[in-house]
């Protein structure tokens, strides 16, 4: 199928009238950009379409079988920011051996976004978790060369990846003060006190257009902790999900 053609296959599943309006957030969602997007991806309609895009294809090759996310995230976090009709910077919070990081790179550099993707872990492994919640312990996910990931990123040139190494808590707050608007958070870290601490520190930081939070595990049968800081951000905030599939999606700040 040729671009054009492909392009206009994936358009007709998504209004994109309501993907790139402010005044469709309300309480933090646009429904009908998430329902467009979720079903889509749900039934697996939209999938054969999105895996022929040469910039999806070129994107998930340079991931090499890095990442953690399933065929449909990354098909979603590929729509955010194809449709989502905001430039500016990405946090992920949980980077791992940088999978995800350079597919959101890659993609950004490809649409001629503006953003930089600042992507953060101790790159050690996880630290001490909440024995008493979390399913993770300390120092899982440990199998990571930070040296072979600042090696791989210069020879995919990918000159708008920063990878930043340490605790959250020590890294991201100065980060954030520095960077861009957030036009995308995305929160990969399965541990309360990461993605509470990742909440926290991101909100005020967000795009006012309605940045996007994107919870990678939340709904994972091995991450309650991470649930329960969403649970806490949704009755703190009051924000309404925008999607529940292929993982949790909210907008911030809600328009009204
Ligand atoms: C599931 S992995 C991330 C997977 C990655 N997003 C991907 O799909 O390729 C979770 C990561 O979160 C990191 N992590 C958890 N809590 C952290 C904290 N407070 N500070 C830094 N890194 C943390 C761990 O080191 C681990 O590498």
């Amino acid at each position: 199928m040729k671009n054009a053609a492909l392009q206009k296959s994936i358009e007709s599943f998504l209004p994109t009238a309501h993907i790139n309006r402010l005044s469709h957030i309300l309480q933090g969602r646009n429904v009908r950009a998430g329902y467009a997007r979720a079903s889509a991806l749900q039934c697996n309609a939209i999938h054969p379409f999105i895996a022929n895009d040469p910039l999806y294809i070129e994107s998930r090759a340079l991931m090499q079988h890095r990442e953690l996310l399933t065929e449909s995230r990354l098909m979603n976090l590929f729509l955010i920011l194809k449709y989502g009709g905001l430039d500016g910077d990405i946090i992920e919070f949980g980077a791992y051996r940088g999978g995800s990081a350079v597919f959101l790179a890659n993609v950004a550099r490809g649409l001629g976004l503006s953003t930089t993707v600042y992507a953060l872990d101790t790159f050690e492994g996880m630290p001490p978790s909440e024995s008493t919640l979390d399913f993770h312990h300390a120092n899982d996910f440990a199998n990571v060369s930070f040296q072979e990931l600042l090696e791989y990123k210069e020879k995919c040139g990918l000159t708008n990846l920063v990878f930043v190494k340490g605790l959250f808590e020590e890294t991201a707050h100065p980060l954030l003060e520095k960077s861009k608007k957030i036009i995308l958070a995305h929160i990969d870290c399965d541990l309360y006190e990461g993605t509470r601490y990742a909440i926290d520190v991101t909100l005020p930081h967000l795009h006012p257009g309605g940045g996007y939070l994107v919870f990678d595990d939340a709904l994972q049968s091995t991450c309650l902790g991470a649930l329960q800081a969403v649970e806490e951000m949704i009755q703190e905030h009051h924000l309404r999900a925008e999607q529940s599939f292929p993982h949790l999606v909210y907008r911030y700040p809600p328009a009204k």
